[in-house]
Parts: structure tokens; C-alpha cells; sequence
């Protein structure tokens, strides 16, 4: 999938003075079915995280606290999106390499999936991506 399908969905806000409020409903504000949350916290400062792409797996990302980068690459051409709102969900489709990096002090990066966690989806080596990349064009 080429990286323009990664899109910032700007999630629903219910404004309020005691507190706002955001919703996410899978299938509805998600182009997937939510199988599992995962969160990032205590980050210490010059974290990198990620360093990987998935071959099926759909993912939300979205700052619930602080602020960070997600660098996204499709085996093509790169984009860096900062994530800074926890009404900002940054939408990760299946084939995508991504790095995390750009903390901010108390940030927490949480995670929406489509699937449940399995070390066979995972590519942790760049060059073995991109051949597939080539290979399933
Ligand atoms: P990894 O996905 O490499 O982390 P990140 O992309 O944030 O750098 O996962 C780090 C470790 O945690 C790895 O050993 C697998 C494990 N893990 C689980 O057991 N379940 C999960 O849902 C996730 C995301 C990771």
C-alpha cells in the first residue's frame, strides 16, 4: 500500500468546560476492527522505537499525552508526521516501515490494532522489507 493511504484521521471531540472527551468506534472512525491496545510510556528522552513494518496489521497511532514523530516509509519515499493531539489518530496501513523517535518528556504513544500480537507479521529487517516491497509490486 503507498504511503498516501497513512493519513492524519482527526478522531471525534466532544468539547466540554469540566473536560473534552474523544471517541474511537472500530469500523466507524478506524478502517479496521480493534483486536488490541498496546501503549508506549516512560519513554526516556532520545528514544527511538518501532524500526519495523508489518505485512497485514492496521494501526492507529495516536499521542494521548506529550508528543512524538512517526516517521513512515513505504519503500519509496518517506514522510514524517508529528503527532501532538490526543484527538489525532495517525492511520498506519499494512507494508509501512516506521520509526518513532522525538519524545516529549511524559508522552504516551498509544497503539490501536487489527489483530492480536504475532512475531510472524512483523519484518524487523529493512532489507528483507524492501525486497518484499519490490517483489509484491
Ligand atoms: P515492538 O513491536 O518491537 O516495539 P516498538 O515497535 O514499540 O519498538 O515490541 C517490543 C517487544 O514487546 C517485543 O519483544 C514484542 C513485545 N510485544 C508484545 O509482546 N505484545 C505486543 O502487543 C507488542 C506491541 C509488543
Amino acid at each position: 500500500m503507498p504511503l498516501k493511504d497513512c493519513v492524519i484521521i482527526d478522531l471525534p471531540k466532544i468539547y466540554d468546560p469540566r473536560g473534552n472527551l474523544t471517541f474511537i468506534e472500530g469500523g466507524n472512525h478506524v478502517p479496521f476492527d480493534i483486536k488490541r491496545v498496546y501503549y508506549l510510556y516512560d519513554v526516556p528522552g532520545g528514544s527511538e522505537r518501532g524500526g519495523h513494518a508489518h505485512k497485514a496489521l492496521n494501526q492507529l497511532i495516536i499521542a494521548m499525552s506529550g508528543s512524538f514523530d512517526v516517521v513512515l516509509d513505504d519503500g519509496h519515499e518517506k514522510t514524517r508526521f508529528h503527532l501532538n493531539r490526543s484527538y489525532y489518530g495517525l492511520y498506519v496501513c499494512p507494508m509501512m516501515w516506521r520509526e518513532l523517535d522525538n519524545f516529549s518528556s511524559g508522552s504516551v504513544c498509544m497503539v490501536l490494532a487489527s489483530n492480536t500480537y504475532d512475531e510472524s507479521d512483523y519484518y524487523r529487517d529493512y532489507e528483507t522489507y524492501i525486497t518484499d516491497v519490490k517483489r509484491l509490486k
